[in-house]
């Protein structure tokens, strides 16, 4: 399928920026997306025009209940679910931690939780937090050689005390997607709740909270070209009508906004709505290619409307970032001094390539790349217990993060600049 990039760059005003007279490469978008146009304009729009708090009763309060439930039924469309089933927060940590304190309600002394240690610690910590409550806490192994989750490992440690799952769809530091639906399978057998971490995973895959049949998911928009200031809990109806949730008494008992706790982000939320549109229009744009495309078409088939459209979108960038990432990978595997950290070949995954410079930290090996306008993000992205296995505490990863906006350019900048810094040292 032919990827219009310059339909997509052409939206995003921050690629104009430029060092020496280079432009810039944005490949940090694991940790953040660029914006479009169009979401700039909308949260501008909403400051302008629409500023005011919720559920008054003159015409500014009033438009911010409706931009505020536009905002919602675009998310639901994002995530394949009910407008009911969206509540907004600041970010994925936040209402992590406001989900498993509310959750912890209805867990006795000796109850399980399992973790993974593919997670970053935003679902990780806020379920470790409630130890000193009596739940017990398990980890699922990684398999550091692979990269991705050992499933007997995991398999074996749920039992009939297991209450909560705890796991990622896609590893932001090495990009690997796990089957979340093969852990929300055997949650689900022995009665237990699972919650997916889908913050990488939102920029790089089809999100259907259905098929992957979890019971809260959680993501930030800012890692889809919204503005900061957004998290998106998804929280099956079902599930959510029963779990008791922290918030004041004065607000709302009704899901969703039983789980938002006081006056949120609202030009953020709305940035969230007008990125979801963002999507849908690039999936418009290209969807008389993705349905000509006999690996795609059937995706989108029986699907209508907008969330035909974000189908598309999403289906449309990956189907451009993919062949990007395996020359990536390909590019820096033939550099001497070079180790790339990920999923073997043919594991899915995402299109963020993480890897190693000779004896080079990645904060040093980012600042040099940093200094010719390649973006990049070093560390250990949070994904704390994993950066641990792979025994790369100390010195950190590198990570190019592909976007829609990215360029078979920018990749040859990246594999060229690496393999200097290799020989140099
Ligand atoms: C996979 C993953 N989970 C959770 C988070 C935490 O997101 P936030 O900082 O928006 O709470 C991040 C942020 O990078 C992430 O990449």
């Amino acid at each position: 399928m032919k990827f219009d990039v310059q339909y997509v760059r052409r939206q995003f005003p921050a690629l104009g920026r430029t060092l020496d007279g280079e432009p810039v490469a944005y490949l940090d978008g694991p940790g953040g997306t660029q914006v479009p146009q169009s979401v700039i304009d909308a949260v501008v729009d909403y400051l302008v025009n629409h500023n005011a708090n919720i559920h008054g009763f003159f015409d500014t309060t009033i438009e911010s209940d409706h931009l505020m439930a536009d905002a919602r039924d675009a998310i639901a469309d994002f995530l394949g679910c009910e407008w009911d089933e969206v509540a907004f927060g600041f970010n994925t940590t936040t209402m992590n931690f406001l989900l498993a304190h509310g959750l912890v309600h209805d867990l006795h002394e000796g109850d399980e939780i399992l973790i993974t240690q593919i997670d970053h610690e935003a679902n990780r910590g806020p379920w470790i937090s409630l130890q000193d409550r009596g739940v017990v806490i398990r980890e699922a192994q990684v398999d550091a050689a692979t990269c991705t989750l050992d499933w007997d490992a995991f398999e074996r440690l749920v039992n009939e005390r297991t209450r909560i799952v705890a796991v990622n769809w896609a590893s932001n530091a090495v990009g690997t997607i796990t089957d979340v639906r093969r852990a929300a399978d055997l949650a689900h057998d022995v009665g237990a709740l699972v919650v997916v971490d889908a913050v990488h995973y939102a920029l790089h895959g089809v999100i259907d909270v259905r098929a992957a049949d979890c019971d809260f998911l959680l993501c930030s928009a800012y890692k889809f070209f919204a503005p900061h200031g957004c998290g998106v809990m998804y929280a099956r109806r079902s599930v959510a009508e029963l779990v008791r949730s922290l918030r004041l008494c004065t607000q709302l008992r009704e899901t969703p906004f039983k789980f938002e706790t006081g006056t949120l982000d609202h030009e953020a939320i709305v940035g969230a709505g007008a990125a979801v549109e963002f999507i849908a229009d690039m999936g418009r744009h290209h969807l008389r290619r993705v349905k000509a495309d006999p690996a795609l078409a059937a995706q989108v088939d029986g699907l209508d409307g907008r969330r035909r459209d974000i189908v598309a979108g999403m289906l449309a960038a990956e189907a451009h970032e993919q062949p990007l990432a395996r020359r990536l990978v390909e590019g820096l595997l033939e550099i001497p001094g070079v180790t790339v950290y990920g999923p073997p070949e043919g594991h899915p995954r995402t299109s963020t390539v993480s890897f190693t410079v000779g004896d080079l930290t990645a904060e040093e090996a980012c600042r040099r790349l940093g200094r010719q306008g390649l973006y990049l993000w070093d560390g250990h992205f949070y994904a704390y217990r994993l950066v641990e296995r792979l025994g790369l505490l100390d010195r950190g990863l590198v990570r190019a993060g592909l976007a829609p906006y990215s360029t078979a350019d920018e990749v040859e900048r990246v594999i060229a600049a690496v393999r200097e810094l290799a020989a140099e040292g």
